[in-house]
């Protein structure tokens, strides 16, 4: 095998097949008919240039195939050895594969993604008309797309052309994904294993980025060693844009790693994490510029560590989705009350503060969220079937062995009149990765210190460049 062709890891072909059969199972048990789902575009960045490509994470979950140009077929009224499982995608191409590198082509993808059959992409279009004709339902991202649904639009024209020769149309068209995000919520042991590496490699690049800070470093150098060690550890990308915000900056949420130079006795927050074959992990460290946390923000730190703690203790199997939102949200609470951020002669308690949603102005977003290929993971929150309360919010759905879920409280406190001074301009936001289990939860990044005398030491620990 030459470099070009070389994998990591080899192919996990049974582990696609089996996610193929599981769908295609799904859509028996529905009536049977064809899915149809594609990888994602190239998009161009500017002339001759296009932004890197990420395949599409339904697609890739079906095959494990990341070229571009590729769409899979799943015909769930196959019968009689008639292919189920077809891959579209690039034929081989001399001249293009000198220009842009190795492409499978049909035959070598089919067998080397264990699939049933395999023709090129250019005769989609010509191949799909058959492949639907006479089946009673199309499976699809129904209206995600323009393209796509004007492509389905002409599949079916060309099938009921056909319809003085008796050849029918599919009647029905569902939306697929749904399907697929209940298959997403819960990981295999393929999937963890993937996630457990990405958070180990991001747990490394938050350990470098501790241990190289120094006052007057700019946020973009902060940067760069993050993605200088998710690279040198094989992971692909940032899972998302790198966060590195000194002093007020950690005020933004989303605020992307800038020229700010951290100054002496500012806190940076960091939240970044690469994305590993696929998989996406999601660190958020909060540490100080100097190596010291100052006593207010120490004080701070500590409410949103425990805070966590907090979230991390109600994050198991059986247990509602918001458990943690809500253990995290009471610990806050009680510290804005402790540290007169929320005015104590109004709220008598951490229970007022948050009926009141007196924490809103410090902690405007959830504890958690799903993660998984992408790092905001498909899959519903809420049970759609279950009955709506008063505001008409369904219940939030039970957390289950196998689902995996961020869990980041944070606090942030602008500089505001009615605020202790001590505490302005002060971003802290600690985020770990769990998987839940029968009796609680793995967390899977936490390589990287996070209590705040073990981040001093780590940062007292020089690195050797
Ligand atoms: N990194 C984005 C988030 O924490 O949700
Ligand atoms: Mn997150
Ligand atoms: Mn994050």
């Amino acid at each position: 095998m030459n470099s070009q062709t070389e994998h990591a890891n080899p192919i996990a072909v049974d582990v696609y097949r089996g996610r193929r059969e599981r769908l295609l199972a799904a859509l028996r048990a529905q009536g049977g008919g064809v899915a149809i789902l594609s990888t994602a575009p190239e998009v161009m960045r500017n002339r001759d240039t296009d932004f890197p490509f990420r395949h599409d994470s339904y697609f890739y979950y079906l095959t494990g195939f990341t070229e571009p140009e590729a769409t899979l077929v799943l015909d769930a009224s196959a019968q009689n050895g008639e292919p189920a499982s077809i891959l579209f995608c690039r034929e081989k191409n001399a001249e293009r594969e000198t220009w842009e590198g190795f492409r499978y082509g049909p035959e070598a993808a089919r067998d080397a993604f264990g699939l049933d059959a395999a023709f090129p992409i250019a005769t989609l279009d010509e191949q799909l008309p058959r492949l639907i004709a006479d089946k009673p339902a199309l499976f699809y991202a129904l209206g995600t797309s323009a393209e796509l649904d004007a492509q389905v639009r002409g599949w079916l024209a060309a099938v009921r052309a056909q319809s003085r020769s008796g050849v029918r149309a599919p009647a029905k068209a569902q939306h697929v994904l749904p399907i697929i995000d209940e298959m997403r919520l819960l990981k295999d042991a393929h999937e963890i294993g993937i996630m457990r590496r990405a958070g180990s490699i991001s747990a490394q690049a938050h350990r470098r980025a501790m241990q190289t800070c120094r006052p007057g470093m700019r946020e973009y150098e902060i940067e760069a060693e993050l993605l200088y060690t998710f690279r040198r550890h094989g992971a692909q990308a940032p899972a998302y844009g790198s966060i590195v915000a000194a002093g007020a900056n950690a005020c933004v949420l989303h605020y992307p790693a800038g020229n700010a130079a951290a100054r002496d006795g500012d806190l940076i927050l960091i939240d970044a994490a690469c994305e590993l074959e696929g998989y996406a992990s999601d660190i958020t460290r909060t540490f100080p510029a100097n190596g010291r946390f100052t006593p207010a923000q120490r004080e701070l730190y500590d409410i949103v560590l425990a805070a966590q703690a907090a979230a991390i203790e109600a994050t198991r199997a059986g247990v509602s989705f918001d458990a943690p939102h809500q253990a995290a949200l009471k610990v806050l609470s009680q510290g804005l009350l402790d540290t007169g951020i929320v005015d104590k002669t109004k709220f008598g308690s951490a229970d007022d503060v948050i009926a009141e949603r007196a924490y809103l102005p410090f902690y405007m977003h959830r504890t958690g969220h799903w993660i998984g290929m992408d790092v905001h993971d498909a899959g519903e929150y809420r049970d759609a079937d279950g009955p709506r309360d008063e505001q008409g919010a369904r219940p939030w759905r039970t957390l289950a062995a196998g689902n995996v879920l961020t869990v980041e409280p944070g606090l942030y406190v602008h500089a505001a009149e009615n605020v202790p001074e001590r505490y302005w301009n002060t971003g802290i936001r600690i985020e770990d990765d769990a998987l839940v289990t029968a009796g609680g939860c793995e967390l899977l990044t936490r390589e990287v210190p996070v209590a705040a005398d073990e981040i001093e030491a780590l940062m007292r620990e020089s690195i050797g460049n």
